[in-house]
């Protein structure tokens, strides 16, 4: 009988595999944007002065280092990807960071953390990956205080012309192509248009966020709605 591999052992094999060449490529595919938006989502996150922050799909880290330029918060990552959490403990270690972030394998639908422990829970290109997204976004209620916040950086579709037909044919075709010439995978970059067209954005994902609990929710589309940053907020 053929083995079934669920979701998750699938992204965490790719991301295990990548792992080497993830921030290069993210860097490069994305033209150094991706390192802009995480910032747009730090100066959000730091206007609410949270002491503690979960970043969950943390990966190699980057959104937690982004958080150490604005604030002296303690950051907890956590990714089910072995690989990607190595090489940003190195880049933690590298940066003399290791007092302020501290990085866990571990799964966002299943935090090892306690109820209300943290005053922010933040992820960057990660909500896409969960297998079930309402599990992981109630996960991320649950650990979080009453009034904590939520700050999501995810894709979402541009919706008019020509943004959006520029969009679809670089995603469609340039970086499949360059992403598996540069990567080695095959499947990495095929999977993240893919995963972006059938995943929920705007109002859809909002809807997410209220339905696992969290109020006062907002969406702020960057780069004519390439990305966007959700937020909300524990009742
Ligand atoms: C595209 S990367 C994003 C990494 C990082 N947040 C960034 O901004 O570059 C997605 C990450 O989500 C992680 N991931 C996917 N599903 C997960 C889950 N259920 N729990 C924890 N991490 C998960 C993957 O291992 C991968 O490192």
């Amino acid at each position: 009988m053929a083995k079934v591999t669920s979701k998750k052992e699938n992204v965490r094999s790719m991301f295990n595999s990548i792992a080497k060449r993830y921030d290069f490529l993210n860097h490069l595919l994305s033209m150094g944007i991706d390192r802009l938006w995480r910032k747009r989502l730090v100066k959000m996150l730091v206007e609410h002065n949270p002491e503690t922050v979960l970043d969950v799909a943390t990966g190699t880290a980057d959104l937690a280092i982004a958080v150490t330029k604005y604030s002296k918060a303690k950051i907890t990552g956590i990714d089910i990807a072995e690989e990607m959490v190595n090489i940003g403990r190195m880049k933690i270690a590298s940066l003399n960071l290791n007092q302020q972030i501290e990085l866990k394998v571990a799964d966002s639908e299943n935090i090892p953390f306690s109820d209300n422990a943290f005053d922010a829970a933040i992820v960057a290109f990660g909500v896409r990956n969960f297998e079930t997204l309402n599990k992981g976004l109630s996960e991320m209620n649950r650990v979080l205080k009453s009034g904590g916040m939520i700050a999501v950086l995810e894709f979402s579709r541009p919706r008019h012309f020509p943004v959006r037909n520029l969009y679809m044919f670089y995603f469609r075709y340039i970086l499949p192509s360059l992403g598996r010439m540069i990567s080695g995978d095959k499947s990495a970059y095929t999977y993240l248009p893919d995963s972006v067209k059938q995943f929920p954005d705007g109002s859809d994902f909002l809807q997410h966020l209220i339905e696992t609990g969290f109020i006062r929710t907002t969406e702020k589309r960057l780069s004519f709605g390439i990305a966007t940053i959700y937020t909300g907020f524990k009742a």
